[in-house]
């Protein structure tokens, strides 16, 4: 199957593991370079040495291209270095803002790595093509985690019309009749994250698994309240808790504050610098402007998703997950996921053909 995407990337298929953090682990990534796609590594969750320590591992367990997510912004300057001096062969950046996003791309693009910007806005797409990146990830409404307002259907051929780099489609994909509409709607291939996290291959608690299984596609939720800008997540007791929260009491508020300087590692004025600065980022992806209020719910949600996917408890935490998991109903291994999901999307194509021609 050749697109563009795999042109680029020098991949067999096109398709890619979505970054996503402390479920993208270098053996996951691995597996899925190792299977024909592109295995992405989210920077997120390492210090500049566990992050240099993960890439190499991913080294040693595939020679085929894998690339690294980096959320730009708060604490990212020191993992794009080493993601620079690693020389990643794909960097895909979210977020940020074009003083951050320029150099990167300057950077990535002098030892000859492309760069993938994620976006859910039309304007957001054409600010990174002018930028310089090679390639768009399109963040529909259905996503995971942080998605725009609109969903696949009508944004990815808003963007595909707006630039002429290829764009891959994200959120809502988990088989071969998702390949087949992202390509119909112009996309060069897709980014699949729950899909690609519910395999054997993925280091997460069976509990977690299982949830996924379970649940259908409508026990998603899609609010501000886990992290301070929309995000998607498993409708549990725990979220229904937050989504009652709304107003933050002062109590929650000083113990947010607390927690958030301990998990964003910063002083007090670094952080009111860091919340003034998020204060006038433009609403993208999410959906909303960052303020002090909202760092503290992410300081809170960082705790809570990370009790979901490290911890194993889909019940206590919160489970970042996107409205594909209605589409998910087994724990394949990963070559599986990907050898059917090409195979059904060929058969799709070619019956259209067939049709048409008919
Ligand atoms: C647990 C989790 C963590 C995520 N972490 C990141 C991240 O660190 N950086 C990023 O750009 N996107 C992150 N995402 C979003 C994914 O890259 C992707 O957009 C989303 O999973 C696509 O939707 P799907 O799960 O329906 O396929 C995360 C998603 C999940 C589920």
């Amino acid at each position: 199957m050749k697109t563009r995407m795999t042109e680029l990337f020098g991949i067999k298929y096109p398709i890619m593991l979505a970054g996503m953090n402390w479920l993208t682990t270098p053996k996951l990534v691995a597996a899925v370079s190792d299977a024909g796609a592109l295995g992405v590594l989210a920077g997120a969750q390492y210090n500049p040495d566990s992050l240099r320590k993960a890439i190499n591992e991913i080294r040693q367990m595939t020679k085929n291209p894998f690339g690294v997510n980096l959320t730009l912004g708060v604490g990212s300057g020191p993992l794009a270095k080493v993601v620079i001096e690693e020389k990643v062969p794909v960097v895909n950046y979210s977020l940020g803002r074009p003083p951050e996003i320029q150099p990167l791309i300057q950077a990535v693009h002098a030892y000859g790595g492309k760069i993938i910007g994620t976006i859910a806005l039309v304007r957001h797409a054409q600010r990174s093509e002018q930028l310089g990146a090679d390639a768009l990830v399109i963040t529909g409404y259905e996503a995971a985690s942080h998605s725009g307002n609109v969903g696949a259907l009508v944004l990815v051929p808003q963007v595909v019309e707006a630039v002429k780099v290829p764009c891959i489609g994200a959120g809502g994909y988990a088989d071969g009749k998702g390949l087949a509409a992202a390509l119909a709607l112009g996309a060069e291939g897709i980014s699949m994250g729950t899909r690609l996290a519910c395999t054997r291959e993925a280091e997460v608690a069976d509990a977690v698994k299982q949830a996924w299984v379970k649940a259908t596609e409508e026990d998603t939720i899609i609010d501000p309240a886990f992290d301070g800008i929309n995000c998607r997540v498993l409708r549990n007791k725990k979220a229904e808790e937050l989504l009652q929260k709304k107003g933050m009491p002062l109590a929650d508020a000083m113990s947010a504050g607390m927690l958030m300087k301990k998990e964003l590692d910063m002083g007090w004025g670094q952080l009111i610098t860091t919340a003034r600065k998020m204060k006038g980022q433009e609403a993208g992806i999410g959906g909303g402007k960052r303020s002090l209020g909202s760092l503290m719910r992410f300081a809170i949600g960082a705790r809570l998703f990370r009790t979901a996917t490290v911890g194993g408890d889909p019940v206590n935490g919160i489970l970042m997950v996107g409205q594909t998991v209605g589409r998910i109903k087994d724990i394949p291994t990963v070559q599986e996921v990907i050898d059917r999901t090409v195979a059904e999307a060929q058969q799709i194509l070619k019956k259209m053909n067939s049709q048409i021609a008919g």
